[in-house]
């Protein structure tokens, strides 16, 4: 991300949070996955969006106004042994030098430093949960200029959640962010072409993630989250990870899976036949799923209510259900009596950013917002009849259906990022074919 790009975000930031507040934001804190092992280190996306500051064992303070200059950071000492070891540390020099930081101090020096800051501001902005051992320390320093009020510090009188500031500058991207997202898109619908590709009767489930990860780390990009690989019945269970059976002829294969670029993420799913066509009742199920998908993304237009697309796939859908005799009944009653989330139990979409269910309000002041240009989303229904589900026909059963794309909204035009990955039914059998 560029320096100025980095140095706007944080200029609006001090801008919202004003000469009376004081904002504190800290770095993702290193995960063990077992004995000495750690988790791959990924950067939390708030500290990330405003400092693009690479390391673990960090806070970004930004003071308004303050004769020091108005970001801060704390950061790991240089450290000859530990770099051996670890690598390259950016030390407070490589803070100010690098990353744009007014004013730069080893990590250790935070609790003496703080009070300072803290003691002549009325509201911190920050977000209590994700660090609890922050948020001790924080709930400390509270604690510690109450007791010095007679040295003339005042504790802030409010902490407030940053999410109201932050994650409505991070709701909205950047043409630069854009290009980024669109970038993670369409190396991510290349690994989902290849996937199909590749993909035959007997192949497991492993081996086409492992197509796809090979895909996004030939680009030098990681998952952005666990990749779901789903044949047959296991393309009905939402959140499958485990990806190890073999892909049996005569079934469909569900793949959800999307890369990360430079903190930015793709979320894509498509389902197709392991055996390269569809069967007459596959094909029917999943041209409702594309004709809803289709519905909802037509949706997706400045000033139309956050529910737009997902009340628009519904009807599709239950629609849909009772024309294949799935649901029977008058359509606005189904809508009414929720009988489709037998089948459709999910909503249609969530915000896309840097995290994959990315930051920002769905409703405002009790309503659901409305899109405006520069807002990215998915659009995802999907239909899953599970043989286990009471209602599924025979010759429905262990479908599991989903098709997702990644959507920025425009002044003009939904603009399908992951638009390069085929998902007409006839496109997906020519491509298995060719
Ligand atoms: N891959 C997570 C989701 O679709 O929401
Ligand atoms: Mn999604
Ligand atoms: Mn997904």
């Amino acid at each position: 991300m560029s320096t100025e790009e980095l140095a706007g975000r944080r200029a609006q930031l001090i801008r919202a949070i004003g000469v009376d507040g004081i904002a504190i934001v800290p770095a993702a804190v290193e995960r063990v996955r077992n004995r000495d092992v750690h988790y791959p280190f990924r950067q939390d996306s708030d500290f990330q969006y405003l400092t693009g500051f690479p390391e673990p064992e960090a806070v970004a303070v930004f003071a308004p106004g303050h004769s020091e200059g108005e970001f801060m950071l704390f950061c790991r000492p240089r450290d000859r042994e530990r770099e051996i070891w670890d690598g390259y540390r950016q030390g407070p020099e490589g803070a100010i030098e690098n990353y744009g930081a007014d004013a730069a101090q080893v990590i250790g020096d935070l609790d003496s430093r703080i009070l300072e800051l803290l003691g002549s501001r009325k509201r911190v902005y920050y977000n209590l949960g994700p660090n609890p051992e922050l948020d001790r320390r924080l709930i400390g320093w509270l604690g510690q200029l109450r007791a010095m009020s007679r040295r003339g510090l005042a504790a802030p009188e409010a902490v407030v959640s940053l999410d109201s500031v932050l994650h409505e500058m991070r709701l909205r991207k950047s043409p630069v962010e854009i290009e980024l997202m669109r970038h993670a898109a369409q190396v991510s619908a290349a690994a989902h072409v290849r996937a199909m590709q590749t993909c035959r009767p007997g192949r497991f489930e492993f081996e086409l993630a492992a197509e796809i990860h090979n895909d996004f780390e030939r680009h030098g990009m990681v998952p952005a989250y666990g990749s779901i690989v789903g044949g047959g019945a296991n393309g009905c269970v939402l959140h499958y990870t485990e990806n190890r059976d073999e892909l049996r002829d005569g079934t469909l294969c569900l793949i959800d899976a999307g890369g990360e670029h430079q903190g930015y993420c793709a979320d894509i799913t498509r389902t197709f036949p392991v055996g390269g066509r569809f069967s007459g009742e596959q094909r029917a199920v999943y041209d409702l799923v594309l004709s809803a998908q289709e519905a909802a993304i037509a949706e997706l237009q400045v000033g139309k209510p956050w529910d737009a697309p997902h009340r628009t796939a519904v009807r599709v859908l239950t629609q849909g259900l009772k024309d294949l005799g799935v649901l029977q009944g008058d359509v606005d009653a189904l809508i009414e009596d929720e009988k489709y989330t037998a089948f459709y139990m999910h909503q249609t979409g969530h915000w896309l950013g840097m995290d994959v269910h990315d930051v920002g309000a769905y409703k405002l002041e009790g309503q659901w917002r409305r899109f405006e240009a520069g807002m990215v989303l998915t659009v995802e229904p999907g239909l899953y009849f599970s043989a286990q589900t009471p209602g599924v026909p025979a010759r429905f059963a262990d479908m599991g259906i989903r098709i997702e794309d990644d959507v920025a909204v425009t002044a003009a035009m939904p603009d399908v990022l992951t638009r390069d990955v085929p998902k007409q039914a006839a496109e997906i059998e020519a491509l298995m074919a060719a």
